[in-house]
Order: structure tokens, then sequence, then C-alpha cells
């Protein structure tokens, strides 16, 4: 979820859901604001996507306001239903909420009882009945506000206006992201969940810390603790543009050549490979490597498994962070901890990041946001320079992410003398190479779309292979399922027969990774086994396999990774092409937000 809190003298309306506009990456299942002035409370909500609150909201008639708050949802308790999209009210305030209220029902109950009645069945509501108890009670608003989270157990970033007090927005940080910023003009506040909406606005931010909050006039703000620290904001934001492609899943796949080279840029020297950015000592003590990640990332963490021990020769753990987070991990201090993500926001893994941390571990983050929750956090950052990634799946995320881990397992291998000079040669001639594997050629696009017309149903997909290409065939299927809702798994291809297998008929699809310069006769053999079982075989190779029912040809290359990128490319356009068929929205899809702030 995204929030966003204004006080001062422009139009708010406008301002809050422009903020939100930056913010709908976050979710986007319904969305909502609430506006005030000495005199009363306007709200507006709208199911759906942003647009459709715009609408709303331009057909009302609206007076001039003090200050207002807004949101843009991704359900966690309640369906996304206009009752249960924020702002939530109770008598006479407002709510906006991210997190999740853990014991909310405990509350409820008690608040029942008093008899303060429901309309959502969302968790945040009982923090507005909640302050209006403690209110009624206290007669006293910053002391209710305080009661309020007291009580409170979970995760919850909020930012309360109310009637009691029409001059204030009480806010308060715990686990998802909040900044409140001192705007540009005289006597304005804004707040928000990421840098993005108050870019232009304002300079002086504070990116709140867990257990701190406040209250916020046009004159002041006030924090209840002396933990925050004011910082600059960057002055320029780099707008995200369709520049012609139909989605942004497009155009970033698409960019995922030029981007990679980027990533690339004063890392991959001549003779070796140099992250800067690193404490040099890094390794120092080190023997082994725990990753943590979500989604996407969770398959780059797998991929760069394999490279860290082929390479450094570093035993390397990864762990899905909703995973590790509650199986009481062991927790080595000689493991160095890495962190993947995108966003630098998913819950999941910040929290992960903060248990290893608190262990006394070395943390690195790989992540494509500067400035996010994990950047500041982690010890170590390599940021993977993809630019803004828009479409909710991800796509150039994943290749920066596997280039900055590939270069690192022989930064590693380096610095352990774990690989001779000759070896470390053929690896970073492949390296320079990647860029060329990433290019999207007119003949390979083509072909995607044509064949997707043959797998718009069936009863399921199968994507195999094995070693790196085992976490490719995940992404694979995990790409497909995002966006075309078809059921997809992806599965190590020699693994099939112990049980899988006996799914195999012509409408099970498998998609196999068969590239010619790691285990081709093994996975041959698996494909063989499929296929005598009358499965519909599509082959991505670079080699012409004569059960194949369908064959994306790939460039004959001379590392399995440059391979490994060009069937990244072939995945990601076949599943764009079957979501485009299926008619769904491409970088929207269903249920799914690109930023998942909530355990
Ligand atoms: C969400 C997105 C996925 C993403 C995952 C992890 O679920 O929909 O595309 O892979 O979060 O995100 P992160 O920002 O941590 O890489």
């Amino acid at each position: 979820c995204g929030i966003v809190g204004y006080i001062g003298k422009q139009n708010i309306s406008k301002l809050l859901l422009d903020g939100l506009k930056e913010l709908e990456y976050r979710g986007y299942d319904s969305a909502g604001i609430a506006l005030l002035n000495s005199k009363k409370i306007d709200v507006f909500k709208a199911l759906g996507k942003l647009t459709n609150l715009k609408e709303k909201i331009q057909k009302a008639s609206l007076s001039t306001y003090d200050i207002g708050i807004g949101h843009t949802r991704w359900a966690t308790h309640g369906k996304p239903t206009e009752l249960n999209a924020h702002p939530h009210l109770g008598e006479y305030s407002y709510v906006v909420h991210n997190g999740i209220i853990e014991n909310y029902k405990e509350l409820k109950d008690e608040l029942i009882e008093k008899g303060f009645k429901f309309v959502s069945q969302t968790d945040t509501e009982v923090i507005v009945h909640l302050f209006e108890n403690y209110y009624n009670l206290l007669n006293d608003e910053d002391q209710a506000f305080k009661e309020t989270i007291n009580r409170l157990q979970g995760a919850f970033s909020i930012l309360l206006i109310s009637k009691a007090n029409t001059k204030k927005i009480f806010f308060f940080k715990n686990g998802s992201p909040l900044i409140v910023a001192k705007g540009n003009e005289e006597g304005e506040v804004l707040f928000a969940s990421s840098d993005a909406p108050l870019i232009g606005l304002a300079n002086d931010v504070v990116y709140l810390e867990d257990g701190v909050g406040g209250i916020a006039t046009a004159e002041k703000i006030e924090f209840f603790s002396d933990n925050y620290s004011w910082s600059t904001l960057p002055s320029s934001k780099q707008f995200a543009q369709k520049d012609g492609f139909r989605f942004f899943m497009e155009k970033e796949i698409y960019e995922q050549s030029n981007v990679v080279s980027d990533c690339m840029l004063g890392r991959l020297q001549d003779e070796e490979i140099l992250f800067e950015e690193l404490d040099s000592s890094i390794l120092n003590g080190i023997k082994e490597i725990n990753i943590c990640a979500c989604g996407t990332s969770y398959h780059a963490g797998l991929t760069a498994s394999y490279l860290f021990e082929r390479h450094s020769k570093i035993r390397c753990n990864v762990v899905i962070a909703s995973e590790f987070r509650y199986k009481e991990p062991l927790l080595n201090k000689n493991s160095l901890f890495i962190v993947i993500s995108q966003s630098g926001e998913t819950a999941d893994t910040l929290e992960a990041l903060k248990m290893a941390k608190n262990a006394g571990l070395k943390t690195l983050v790989i992540c494509n946001v500067d400035n996010s929750s994990m950047t500041r956090l982690a010890d170590n950052t390599i940021l993977t320079r993809a630019g803004i990634e828009k479409g909710v799946a991800s796509t150039k995320a994943f290749s920066t992410q596997t280039v900055v881990l590939w270069m690192l397992s022989l930064y590693f291998a380096k610095q352990n003398d774990k690989i001779s000079q000759e070896v470390l040669q053929k690896e970073l001639h492949a390296l320079r190479e990647v860029p060329k594997s990433l290019i999207v050629s007119d003949k390979m696009h083509e072909k995607t779309r044509r064949l997707s017309k043959r797998y718009l149903h069936g009863h399921g997909f199968f994507f195999i292979g094995r070693d790196v290409f085992f976490p490719l065939a995940l992404e694979g299927a995990l790409k497909l399922k995002e966006i075309s809702y078809l059921h997809a798994e992806g599965y190590p291809a020699g693994e099939m027969k112990h049980g899988p297998i006996a799914l195999a008929d012509p409408e099970l699809f498998t998609i196999a990774l068969m590239p010619e310069n790691l285990l081709y006769d093994k996975i041959k053999s698996n494909v063989e086994e499929l296929s005598a079982r009358d499965s519909t075989i599509c082959t991505i190779s670079p080699l012409e396999f004569e059960l194949s029912d369908d064959f994306i040809k790939t460039q004959e290359a001379s590392h399995y990774m440059l391979e490994f990128f060009e069937m990244l490319v072939v995945l990601q356009l076949l599943s764009m092409e079957i979501s485009i068929r299926l008619g769904n929205d491409v970088d929207m899809p269903r249920n799914l937000a690109k930023s998942v702030t909530v355990e």
C-alpha cells in the first residue's frame, strides 16, 4: 500500500492524487483520499485503479481544505471493496494505514463491546475507533493518539486526521516506510511512503525509523522521540515513459541490453571485476553465504547459489525471506548475509535483513533503489542500476541482479584466490557479451507472438531446466502465472520423473530450457521421457530437437550464461504475448503489487 499526506495551501486533492500516482505500484485494488478544513471532512474512495478515483473527484464540488491524506491499497484484510478502501472513518476522524495490525481482533471485540460500530472488514478500522475511544475519555487528541499507538501490535505506518483538531496530522511509522518532509512553501508538510511523490515539492525530509511518530501542523513538526534526523531529498526525478511500447513490461524487456551495460560500467574491468562500493575486507572470516529474497529476486538468488559455489567456492544457502524469518535460523557470524530486492522495501526481506544485522552478521543488499529501507540498513550496497521498473512483472531488475551476482561470484573467487586467470578471462569475456544476448530481435519477438496463440489453454505448464536453468525455469513459470493467470510450475528437469510426470498428457505443456553448453544430454533425456508420455513439448535451444512440438531457436553461444540471458528474454516475451492475447492488464495484473510492504 502507499500513503500520502499534506498540510498547506496548494490544491490538496490534485497534490494527493499526483502523489498516489507515484505510489500506485504499491497496490491498485482501490484508492481514497480524505480532505479536511475547519468545517468539514470530505472523503472520496473508488475501487480499482487510481483513474477511477480521479474521475470521481473531478465530478465533485470541492471546497478549500487545510489538510488531507490519501491511500492506494493492496488488500490484506478484507476484499478490495469501496468499503474496505482507505481512509477509514470513525465518527469524526480518518486514518490511512500501511501494514497489518496483528491484534486487531482483540481490539475490535473490545471496541464493539464499548458500542463502536465497524463498517469494514479491515484491521485498519480499529485504529480510528481506538483513537476516538481515547479522545472521548481524555479530551486530549495528542494523548489519545499516543494511547492508540501503545495498543497496536504488528506493522503500522499511519496518518490520522480528526475533527478533534483540524490543523494536525498525526503520524507513526512501524514496519512499512514513511517519510515526512518540509514543503518548499511556507507552512507546508508532506508525507509519503517513498521519495517519488515528494521530489520537486520538498527538500528536507526525515526517513522515519521504526517506532517514531509525531504530530505535524503548518507551524511545526513535533516528534515523540529524538530518534530522527533530517536529510536532503534528491532533486530530480527520472520519469518512466512507455516510449512507444505498448506496455512498460515490453519497454523494460527491450531495455535490458542497455541497463545491463550500465550495471557493468566501471565494475567490469579489462582484467578483473571491481566493486568500489564494497568494503575491501568484506570476505574476511567469511565461510558461507546466506541469501534471502522474495519472488523474482529469490530466483536471482538461487541462480547465484550455483555461481558462488562454482566460482567462489563458498557454500551458499538461499531461503525465501518469509520462510527464513520463522524457521529459527542458525546464524553464524562467519556468514555473509545477502538480500536481493528490486525495491528495497519488501517487508519479508527487510525483516530478514534486520534479523541478520541484529545477530551481528555482515550484510549486503543488491538493490535497484538507492535510499530504500534496505540500502539504508545494510552494511554494504550494490545498486543494480536498472532504472525505474514499472511493470509489476519484474524483468530488467532480474537480469541486472543476475549480472551483479555473477560478477560478485567472480570478484569473491578472485579475492579468495579460487580462480585461475585463464578461467577468469573466459568469464569476463562472456560478461562482455551479455548486452548482446539480451537484445530482442524482431524475429524472436515475432516467433513468440505467433507461438503464444497455441498456449492459451491446457491444464498446466511445466518449465524445466537444470543447474542455473532451473531457477530460470522458475522465473519463466512465475512470469506466466503473474500476467496470464495460467497455472505454471518451474521444476528441475531431472526431478520430473519423481512425481510430476504423472500429469503428462497432450494438454500438459512442457517448456524445456535446453542450453547447448550445460548438461545438454541430461536434459534431452528428461524431455524424451516427457515426450514418450505425450506431453506437448516446446523447446528453447540453439539445437533442433526432433521430439519438439514447437521450437524456439536461440543463438549458439560460447558460455551457458549467455544462453541463460537469451532464454530469459524468450520466456519474458512469451508470457507477455500470452497475456496480451488473453486480454489481461500486462503492467498491472490482478491481485498483485509491485512492492509488497506487508508480511
Ligand atoms: C512482489 C512483486 C514481484 C517481486 C517481489 C519481490 O511480489 O510483484 O515481482 O519479485 O515482490 O520484490 P523486491 O522488490 O523485493 O525484489
